[in-house]
């Protein structure tokens, strides 16, 4: 029986920028994607504890589901296969704690534990980054989003009590310590949303429009003096979503810094300015997330804003350990007012290592 955990992911700040080559600083969660398996035979058979149905797919990757959680099985085969790994079959079960789409990377989480276990299986080296490419290649062959590789390499790179710093680019990365008297509060608005439906090619492509502008630089390059000249001849949706994007790499080197040296005060600024501009320049926040972090500010949490992808799904809040219980009482009772439609879940998250074995 072989057992592995890949956890699920918050994204601290740098939003949208990781399709771009851009910075992110994400953290991996106490919460994930375990997977307990037989190796052997030819086909992935595997059941999981928490979503319909039974995958049972060729382990050489050359069956696509066209629906359902299967089609990410296949496509983590698929990806391994292309790459020159031996297929491997598996019968076992999986079990997640991690709600889906509430933006902390269910799928990403899928795709690293099998990704990491099959790899294993067959002895074949595969270095970190590496496989976080490969099952973002993978998301992309299961449900065609041309989403970016943060979520994988947080759920491969994380350790505990850091956060990520890693550059989209050049794959370059560090280990951020945070601060060890507050608590990562996930509050998840239960609005649902699917990457597949939600708007992120459309933002995508929209920021695509913007990019003739910067030459073929990297956006990450780009200072936010430069840019009111470049925007100048640009429409203005494609020039919103740029400067999200040249505003927000600049802000995950901004909150490298306060968090090195404490400054947290700061934190809170960079965080409420983050969501602005997603709310305002890029346009994925919903009323249910504004709401919440305005309820997570007036409970005191140090910094707030939206997680993930956006269109629904989470946002995070650092609180310190002593307003715990008062900052999840101001978004309860006011979240409960304003939405009462909505199923309100949060958690409280440690900051954990990345993927694991989990058997000895
Ligand atoms: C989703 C994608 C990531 C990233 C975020 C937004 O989680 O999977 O690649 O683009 O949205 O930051």
């Amino acid at each position: 029986m072989t057992r592995f955990l890949a956890p699920g992911r918050a994204n601290l700040i740098g939003e949208h920028t990781d399709h771009t080559d851009g910075l992110v600083l994400p953290v991996a969660i106490d919460r994930g994607v375990t997977l307990e398996a037989d190796l052997g035979g030819d086909r992935i058979v595997l059941r999981s504890a928490d979503a319909d149905g039974e995958v049972d797919v060729a382990a050489d990757g050359s069956e696509t589901p066209t629906e359902g959680w299967g089609r990410f099985v296949a496509a983590v085969a698929a990806e391994l296969a292309e790459a020159g790994c031996a297929p491997v079959g598996m019968h076992g079960e999986l079990h997640s704690d991690l709600p889906q789409g509430a933006g902390l990377s269910s799928s990403a989480a899928l795709e690293v534990v099998l990704a990491t276990a099959l790899a294993d299986a067959a002895e074949f080296d595969c270095p970190p980054l590496e496989l976080a490419a490969l099952c973002r290649r993978a998301e992309r062959r299961a449900v065609g989003v041309p989403s970016g590789i943060m979520d994988q390499a947080a759920s491969i790179l994380g350790r505990a009590d850091h956060a990520v710093l890693l550059d989209c680019g050049t794959l370059e990365y560090r280990h951020v310590p945070l601060p060890t008297d507050h608590v990562l509060l996930v509050a998840d608005s239960g609005v649902r949303r699917q990457l597949e439906t939600s708007g992120y090619a459309a933002r995508s492509e929209e920021l695509a429009a913007a990019l003739p502008v910067l030459d073929g630089r990297n956006p990450s390059t780009v200072g936010v003096e430069e840019l009111d000249e470049l925007l100048a001849d640009l429409p203005e949706v494609p020039a919103r979503r740029l400067r999200h994007v040249v505003t927000e790499n600049e802000r995950v080197r901004q909150t490298e810094a306060a968090l090195r040296e404490g400054r947290l005060d700061d934190l809170a600024v960079l965080f409420a300015a983050g969501h602005a501009s997603l709310r305002d320049d890029y346009q994925v926040t919903i009323p249910e997330l504004d709401r919440l972090v305005e309820l997570a500010r007036d409970g005191g949490a140090t910094a707030a804003r939206m997680t993930g992808g956006g269109f629904g799904g989470a946002i995070i809040a650092l609180v310190h350990h002593d307003r715990v219980d008062a900052v999840e009482k101001t978004i309860r009772d006011g979240y409960g007012t304003a939405f009462p439609q909505h199923p309100l879940q949060i958690h409280r998250c440690r900051i954990a290592d990345g993927v694991r074995r989990l058997d000895g």
